[in-house]
């Protein structure tokens, strides 16, 4: 296994959408249309603008197993992310305190055999190179994800509904003082 950015690698964009839509909430489109709008939400603008902070995790064959979508600073990246992701500005009174935020999709095949710590690993590493000084995730109150997370040092930071769902903060500071 192999961790490359999508910046110095020559994988194909549609193996990312493959597991992107592999591992999403929603499994079923009314049109192809609805498919695509979905994936141009919430992956598109991050592997267009941000392909240095995108995570490959390589099979030794060569495919991706899962991969881990990054940005820097939440708060410069409004203009790009909120019109897109309407639910993006719920949580931005934390923005300061935990600027970076991620999305991470492992294929169900390949769950449970620690890619999605070493890609969030690799994340953190690069961005303590950078002095960024926290990250956050969002997730559902209900989801699997929670514990993951707990795993790998987030913290509840924040519960709020949005439309009909509750939506957590989850928040790690990335240095100690
Ligand atoms: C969440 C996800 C990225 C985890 O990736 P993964 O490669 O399966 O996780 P890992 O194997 O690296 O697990 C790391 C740690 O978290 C724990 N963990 C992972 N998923 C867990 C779960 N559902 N419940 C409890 N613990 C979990 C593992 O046991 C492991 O603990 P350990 O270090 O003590 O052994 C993956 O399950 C996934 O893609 N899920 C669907 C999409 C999703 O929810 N993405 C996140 C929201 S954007």
């Amino acid at each position: 296994m192999q961790i490359v950015t999508l910046q110095n690698s020559q994988v194909n964009i549609s193996e990312i959408e493959n597991i992107f839509l592999d591992t999403s909430s929603i499994q079923s489109f009314k049109s192809k249309h609805e498919k695509y709008n979905f994936i141009d939400k919430w992956l598109t603008p991050y592997l267009e603008n941000w392909p240095e902070l995108v995570y490959l995790a390589l099979h030794q064959n060569g495919s991706v197993m899962g991969y881990l979508t990054g940005c820097k600073c939440s708060l410069s990246a409004k203009d790009e992310l909120s019109p897109r992701i309407a639910s993006y500005l719920t949580f931005d009174e934390y923005f300061a305190e935990y600027p970076a935020h991620l999305h991470v999709n492992v294929l169900s095949s390949f769950q449970g055999q620690g890619l999605g710590k070493i890609l969030i690993q690799s994340f953190i590493s690069d961005l303590q190179k950078q002095t960024v000084k926290g990250l956050h995730a969002i997730t559902s109150a209900d989801s699997a994800n929670i514990s993951f997370y707990k795993k790998l040092g987030f913290q509840v930071v924040s519960q709020k509904l949005y439309k009909k769902w509750t939506l957590l903060l989850m928040g790690q500071y990335l240095f100690s003082n």
